[in-house]
């Protein structure tokens, strides 16, 4: 039997913001850094892409997390045009949860389902929609909400992936 293993992915990709007064008169390679065409004139935006890879009752787990990532994000300050949620959206529904409508991520805790973005659930949730949201290309995807991330040079892009893995394997 093939050992899966929990996997956490937490990427932060950010983009440098280095502002030109910093660099004058030290020895960094510019060219990196004026690639992404910084302009710190322009507002940085935090984006976050949340992804539950299963689907199933009995991964409960990975769509219960997604919930409360949103959950802390948004009562961080985020607002929902800046997070895109990909869940499968089969748990709060299940005729084995107990609490029809509710998704809870420990025993005694809060409805974390509540207000949150059906951006891409079912079959929407997809490997082709996923790298088109994280690249932005509007065109790219297909159904659900049509959100991608718009981001700009200044930017942070937080993806949080909630699935099985393990070496060579991504649930
Ligand atoms: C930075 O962005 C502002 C607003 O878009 C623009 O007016 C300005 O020309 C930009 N500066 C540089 C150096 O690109
Ligand atoms: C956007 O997605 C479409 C459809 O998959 C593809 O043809 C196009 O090349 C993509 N554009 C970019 C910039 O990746």
């Amino acid at each position: 039997m093939m050992c899966y293993y929990r996997l956490f992915v937490l990427l932060a990709l950010s983009s440098f913001v280095v502002e030109s007064r910093h660099l004058k008169g030290n020895s960094y390679e510019l060219s990196n850094f004026h690639r992404s065409g910084t302009n710190a004139t322009i507002e940085p935006k935090i984006w976050a892409v949340l992804v539950a890879g299963s689907s199933g009752f009995e991964n409960y787990r990975h769509q219960a997390d997604i919930c409360h990532a949103y959950q802390i994000l948004k009562n961080g300050g985020l607002e929902d045009e800046n997070i895109i949620i990909f869940m499968y959206d089969d748990i709060a529904f299940d005729v084995e949860n107990s609490r029809p409508g509710v998704i809870i991520n420990k025993p005694d805790g809060d409805n974390v389902y509540k207000g949150v973005p059906k951006d891409y659930t079912g079959e929407d949730v997809n490997v082709d929609n996923l790298l088109a949201a994280i690249l932005g290309n509007k065109t790219g995807v297909r159904g659900g909400s049509g959100k991608v991330v718009e981001s700009g040079p200044n930017d942070h892009i937080f993806i949080y992936y909630a699935d099985h893995g393990g070496a060579g394997i991504l649930g």
